[in-house]
């Protein structure tokens, strides 16, 4: 591992946080997920993770029941996913990542269910919080996963540029993956789920303004909300060029033990397709964890079209 500079939050505090490029990611050792960890170190994951926006832990051993008892010291978590029907028995909130469920596209396997920069489920009015993975089954290289930093993106942006992205918003759906074909398209079919957000949100948290647009969701419609098929293409084109640049970016290599744990209010990510020719499986566990209804910077809040919003307990 390369650490840039190692930090420690505090003089009482056990963990260390070692930052892992300019913008974004931060890989933090001296915890143990698998115990009940106190509420003061709790406290300084957060805090990392408002920083650095996704946070890596290495070499842990934990099972679902440990994931989802991690997950709930952030919030309340949610069921799998809005379209997940076969959660592993007894853990209806872990979603399987499971190569092995999504056969093959264009002649190879599919690293993961999706491979295009997203945030977690942004067609819902209320897409998840945070977003814990955990890595089980993974190819001897290749299957990264990628991250990128939101606020950096926006805040890099020109003044007239930030102007005016601050008013817009973005139609999200989830047809492009219906369209991907697989087992979920019916469902998809048959429960659309359809949300618009603002273009730039506002962290409940940290107050800081993120652009909150990734092609996963807003290829499908490319609509930016009263600008028209055209100029709404150009601009979100040039949008997720801007959300994805690579400075803004970190790149994690899953090991056995791994978890990632990332902010879907300041983050897209990226599962990078290239193990598929490779034909080795890759399976990891996610959970997710509520969100709030995201607010732009004026106070106006999101809006869903269609579908209902998703709840935890
Ligand atoms: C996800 O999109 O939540 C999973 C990313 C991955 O498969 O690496």
């Amino acid at each position: 591992m390369t650490t840039v500079a190692a930090q420690s939050l505090s003089s009482e505090s056990t963990i260390t946080i070692h930052p892992q490029s300019g913008y974004t990611g931060a890989e933090i050792s001296g915890v143990d997920l698998a115990q009940d960890l106190p509420d003061r170190v709790i406290a300084e994951i957060r805090q990392a993770l408002l920083k650095w926006k996704v946070v890596f832990f290495r070499d842990q051993t934990i099972g679902h029941a440990e994931q989802v008892a991690f997950a709930r010291r952030f919030g309340k978590v949610t069921p799998a996913h809005p379209y997940e029907d076969n959660p592993p028995p007894g853990f209806p909130e872990i979603f399987p990542i499971d190569s092995r469920r999504y056969g093959e596209q264009y002649g190879r396997k599919r690293t993961s269910y999706d491979s295009s920069w997203h945030t977690d489920v942004t067609a819902l009015v209320n897409p998840p919080a945070f977003s814990i993975l955990r890595a089980d089954i993974l190819p001897p290289y290749g299957g990264d996963t990628a991250w990128t930093n939101l606020v950096a993106a926006y805040e890099n942006l020109p003044a007239p540029v930030r102007d005016l992205v601050d008013a817009l918003d973005a139609e999200h759906t989830f047809e492009s993956r219906a369209a991907q074909g697989g087992t979920r398209a019916n469902a998809v079919a048959r429960k659309p789920l359809r949300s618009f957000h603002p273009v730039v949100r506002v962290h409940p948290e940290t107050g800081e303004r993120a652009l909150f647009v990734s092609p996963g969701f807003t290829r499908a419609a490319k609509n930016l909300r009263g600008l028209g098929p055209r100029l709404s293409s150009y601009l979100l084109d040039a949008l997720w060029e801007e959300a994805t640049r690579t400075e803004y970016t970190v790149r994690f290599r899953w090991q056995p033990g791994s978890v990632a744990f990332w902010d879907n209010r300041a983050t897209a990510h990226l599962a990078i397709p290239d193990a598929g020719h490779l034909g080795h499986d890759r399976v990891l566990y996610r959970v997710t964890i509520e969100g709030d209804v995201p607010q732009g910077v004026d106070g106006r809040r999101s809006e869903s079209v269609e579908g209902e919003p998703f709840h935890g307990s």
